[in-house]
């Protein structure tokens, strides 16, 4: 974002369309789609995940985007300020979001620690094809003490740093070079792995569903995957379209964001389901999934080739990572500096140094104090479970009902057709959508996935 001197607004506000569709896949495009969406399809019966989710995806994705999109845009305000202006009784709907955030940034930099460390490991070539000798790479590292620790420090500070300074114009030019090269990379390692022998096997995994693997809780991870992946639910994308101007088309933007990260989602699928099947590794390992499969793919290029092309996939993926988190970790220092007037130095010191605490336990969580649960998960698993499982679709169920039921149809319409000048001829189809479709779907999906039904 860039100061743009409009007529009477002090907002900063995108300077070009692109710039805007950029920075909102760059907080879309993360860990979720390269890390998370391959082992939540592995661990969840393949196919049958992966409709579940691209039907999320197609009807609540699109819709609840667009949502977002009209009430930032609309009150120019992020998401808490939003509901305050809108209808006070909403409000507490930002404050969940501010909270699902603060959670998600409890445990998303250790990962993205995780990555910054692959990225060394590839330069010092701890690439193999053995399950054996990667699985031990990836277990030493998180069961370890100070190694991760040390490592979400230094992807913490990166956060910090950028956040601190407010510099959002950077996210912009950031995203403008990842997305594109990411997708490049990934093109050429969907060649390797579906080149590797027996990896057909892995794409009939990950395309066939076999519907006996739907369960309620398959249908809960892939609703929360959906929210997650699109950065949905909580209150960012409110805040990031606030900077929009009045001229953007929004619902082409919520039809390109969506399409951009599930895209990079599903060549994510493709590169390292059917390589894991080739190599015979474990398809439901869970979170080292990438870690494990993805360095192994590069030991297949030779030594030199394979570790060029394996430090570009870690700085991506670490890049990807840090334009999400940025957008995380701004939604809670936004709330604690439009909220509580503080400074936006000690907004950013003190949530950072609270989040850094989480992340400690969450990283020891994956093996000092594994036998430490919380609802039968470790601490890392609980904090990701209740984020995107539970606290994002009631975020998401709750900003559908606002638009569908409360706003007032005249007001959300001339906001979405920018008073009259587009043409969304399916609005009558989009508000349906809100009143009665998504709010039910992830009513059903949520009850099912805690066993109610
Ligand atoms: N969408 C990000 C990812 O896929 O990694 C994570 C995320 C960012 C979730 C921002 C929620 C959010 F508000």
């Amino acid at each position: 974002m860039q100061q743009q001197p409009t007529k009477g607004s002090s907002r900063d506000q995108f300077v070009s369309k692109v710039g805007f569709i950029f920075a909102a896949a760059g907080s879309a495009i993360g860990l979720g789609n390269i890390w998370r969406f391959p082992y939540l399809a592995g661990k969840n019966g393949g196919g049958a995940f992966v409709l579940f989710y691209l039907i999320c995806v197609i009807v609540l994705g699109f819709g609840l985007m667009l949502a977002e999109f009209v009430i930032g845009r609309h009150t120019q305000l992020s998401s808490v300020d939003a509901f305050k202006k809108l209808d006070k009784r909403f409000t507490f709907v930002g404050g969940m979001g501010v909270l699902a955030a603060f959670i998600i940034m409890g445990y998303y930099p250790v990962v993205g620690g995780w990555s910054v460390a692959y990225i060394f490991k590839t330069i010092l070539g701890q690439l193999s094809t053995d399950a054996a000798i990667m699985g031990d790479v990836f277990g030493s590292l998180v069961t370890g003490i100070l190694s991760p620790i040390f490592w979400t420090a230094i992807y913490m500070l990166a956060n910090i740093v950028i956040v601190a300074k407010g510099i959002s114009s950077g996210i912009e030019k950031a995203s403008k070079v990842m997305i594109p090269t990411l997708l490049g990379l990934l093109a050429i390692l969907v060649i390797r792995s579906l080149t590797l022998p027996g990896s057909i096997e892995g794409l009939k995994y990950l395309f066939l569903p076999d519907f006996s693997k739907i369960t309620g809780e398959v249908m809960m991870a892939a609703l929360g995957q959906a929210f997650f992946s699109l950065s949905l639910g909580m209150g960012c994308m409110i805040t990031y379209s606030s900077y929009l101007s009045k001229k953007e088309n929004l619902v082409q933007n919520a039809t390109i964001v969506p399409v951009l990260d599930t895209a990079i989602a599903l060549l994510a699928g493709v590169v390292i389901i059917p390589a894991t099947v080739s190599f015979g590794f474990d398809l439901g390992q869970g979170p080292g999934l990438v870690f494990v499969t993805v360095p192994a793919i590069f030991a297949t290029m030779g030594p030199v080739l394979g570790r060029v092309f394996g430090i570009i996939f870690f700085l991506l993926l670490t890049l990807a990572a840090l334009t999400s988190s940025l957008s995380l970790l701004e939604v809670v220092v936004s709330y604690l500096i439009d909220n509580k007037n503080w400074e936006r130095k000690k907004a950013v010191g003190f949530s950072s140094v609270i989040l850094f605490l989480i992340c400690i336990a969450a990283s020891l969580s994956m093996g000092v104090w594994s036998d430490f649960h919380l609802l039968g998960m470790n601490i890392f698993d609980f904090l990701d479970w209740l984020a995107n499982n539970i606290l994002l679709p009631l975020g998401g169920m709750f900003i559908t009902l606002f638009v569908g039921w409360f706003w007032g149809k005249d007001k959300v319409k001339a906001e979405v057709t920018n008073g009259g000048e587009i043409n969304f001829s399916l609005f009558n189809v989009w508000i349906f959508l809100c009143r009665w479709v998504i709010p039910i779907i992830i009513g059903l999906v949520l009850l099912s996935g805690i066993g109610i039904i």
